[in-house]
């Protein structure tokens, strides 16, 4: 996903060029903004870390482009999260999208599943349509 500062800062195209470039294919986009149910269900298991308010206003405070990502394997959520980088912004690495664009770790431009559970789960909130 393309986080609202992906959007104002006008990344959406280089991050889909990255995926694209990789070798991956994007079969499923849309771009809305998400209502507080949505984004509070989308960063459930975050519901207890003291930032989950900062974190729900933030996702909700502008569009998001919530993408299903796919590949020749079944380890694409394993290369986007390399590709979108380290989530701390300190460790994020040059190459990656974090490490070349954000510099902050609450606004860094992506969202990754980090399993293909949370990939299944994910895609079910963000495309309910299948
Ligand atoms: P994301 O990969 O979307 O998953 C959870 C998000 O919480 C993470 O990216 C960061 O944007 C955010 N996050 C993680 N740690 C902090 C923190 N210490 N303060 C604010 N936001 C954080």
């Amino acid at each position: 996903m393309c986080k609202p500062d992906a959007v104002e800062r006008r990344l959406v195209g280089e991050i889909i060029s990255r995926i694209e470039r990789k070798g991956l294919q994007i079969t499923s986009l849309n771009q809305r903004v998400p209502d507080r149910a949505l984004a509070e269900a989308h960063y459930a298991e975050h519901s207890d870390k003291p930032f989950f308010g900062e974190l729900v206003d933030f996702l909700t405070r502008g569009p998001v482009v919530a993408m299903v990502v796919e590949g020749p394997d079944d380890n694409t959520f394993s290369l986007m999260r390399t590709m979108i980088g380290k989530t701390s912004v300190d460790d994020a690495e040059p190459g990656s999208i974090r490490g070349d664009f954000a510099t902050q770790t609450n606004e860094n431009l992506v969202h990754g599943s980090d399993s293909h559970e949370a990939a299944e789960r994910e895609i079910a909130l963000w495309f309910p349509a299948g």
